[in-house]
């Protein structure tokens, strides 16, 4: 070969060199792919507060419901039992579930189902003024997104909203919280446990089942059609043990799903928190603060001013803290002196073991329920154990 024809080889060569090595080195630079739009968003937090009639859900409702972080909605699954009033909890108990988790997702094309057809508006839901978040933007532009509303000014001023503002609004939060007392057993629930999709945190709020009782003796018309979905439609309406019988139902089902916790994989179980209503009555700030830890919500200053203006009598609240903390506490527990021991025994008699479990105190005689200085709490308290278990 001659030089001249070696020189053109290496000169070829190193030509091609050079090309392999803009591909391997620079061509990554060329062709990047383009940055994301913006940053992924943090999978959304999904709380239920599972309770029962007159045990302080609406309250337990309200302190989420006020956070700026938080979308809340009161008994979406209102709108089912209404709809299908002469079926019973258990028929109810999937469509309820999915009516749950379709909302978590904020997929409201599922009310189709409950509400009658036509334009509605996102008054047709279910108590929907007490949820700040359709009180303020982007549902309604009336109000702040980080100010406590007042519902009667809520109702007021955005009632006429049209019903796609309620999604709208759901998807631009960080935590859907849904209360509802529409669940009696945990099992249910497992697959909306489970599922990838969701994120689902449960608060159980319980109280003590004499003053269950007692609250319950006063809105017994209220709460009729309710108790015959509880008790199914065979259930015998002329009994006049029927409160008792209600009782005993909810008790049971409170005491289920207790013990359903305590068998679930460890994972499942940091993911459920026990709150009895008079431990928030007698120290509200603490207990809160346990809440918005508990779903990673800060508690922030004017949710503190606001809290503690409850207990001081200020403002908004449930009737037990329409007054000053030593004083709810005196309200939480008026069922001691207003009902007569031979229900009380009757009571304990049917929800002795729940009473055992979360930690409440059985009365045996007339002067042990009028004597104040015996407290109802035991001093063993469910949430303590959970402590201890790390
Ligand atoms: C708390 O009460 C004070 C005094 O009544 C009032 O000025 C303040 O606005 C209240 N704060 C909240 C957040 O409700
Ligand atoms: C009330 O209960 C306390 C605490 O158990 C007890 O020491 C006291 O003797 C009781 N009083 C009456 C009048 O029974």
């Amino acid at each position: 070969m001659s030089l001249f024809k070696r020189m053109k080889l290496l000169l070829f060569l190193v030509s091609q060199m050079a090309i392999i090595a803009f591909f391997i080195l620079l061509y990554p630079h060329y062709f990047k792919p383009p940055p994301p739009e913006e940053e992924p968003k943090p999978k959304p937090m999904h709380v239920l507060v599972l309770s029962s009639w007159r045990s302080g859900s609406s309250f337990v409702g309200q302190l989420f419901g006020q956070h700026p972080d938080v979308f809340y909605l009161m008994e979406p699954a209102w709108h089912v039992w209404m709809t299908f009033s002469q079926s019973s909890a258990s028929r109810l108990h999937m469509a309820v579930r999915d009516l749950i988790r379709a909302v978590f997702l904020c997929d409201m094309s599922v009310f189709d189902a409950y509400m009658t057809p036509g334009p509605r508006l996102q008054s047709s839901l279910f108590m929907w003024e007490t949820s700040r978040a359709l009180c303020s933007p982007p549902a309604c532009n009336v109000f702040l997104r980080n100010e406590i509303i007042s519902q009667p000014q809520c109702k007021l001023m955005c009632s006429k909203e049209p019903f796609e503002v309620v999604e709208k609004a759901c998807r631009s939060y960080s935590h859907v919280v849904l209360k509802e007392v529409r669940f009696f057993n945990l099992q249910v629930l497992y697959p909306l446990l489970r599922d990838p999709s969701l994120n689902l945190h449960i608060v159980h709020l319980v109280r003590d089942p004499r003053a269950v009782f007692k609250s319950r003796e006063h809105t017994t018309l209220e709460l009729s059609i309710d108790s015959n979905i509880v008790m199914g439609p065979e259930w015998k309406k002329s009994n006049k043990d029927q409160p008792y019988e209600v009782m005993q139902v909810i008790c049971h089902s409170q005491l289920e799903i207790y013990k359903a916790v305590q068998s679930l994989p460890k994972a499942l179980r940091q993911r459920y928190l026990l709150m009895r209503y008079e431990d928030l009555v007698r120290d509200p700030v603490r207990q809160t603060a346990q809440l918005y830890e508990f779903t990673g919500l800060k508690f922030l200053p004017h949710l503190q001013n606001w809290v503690h203006n409850i207990t001081q009598g200020k403002g908004m609240g449930d009737h037990a803290f329409a007054t000053n903390t030593r004083n709810a506490r005196k309200v939480s527990e008026a069922w001691r002196w207003s009902l007569p021991h031979e229900k009380v025994s009757q009571i304990q008699e049917l929800c002795g073991h729940t009473m055992n479990l979360l930690g409440y105190r059985l009365l045996k005689s007339k002067q042990e329920q009028k004597n104040l200085s015996l407290d109802v709490l035991s001093t063993w308290a469910p949430s303590k154990q959970d402590d201890q278990e790390g």
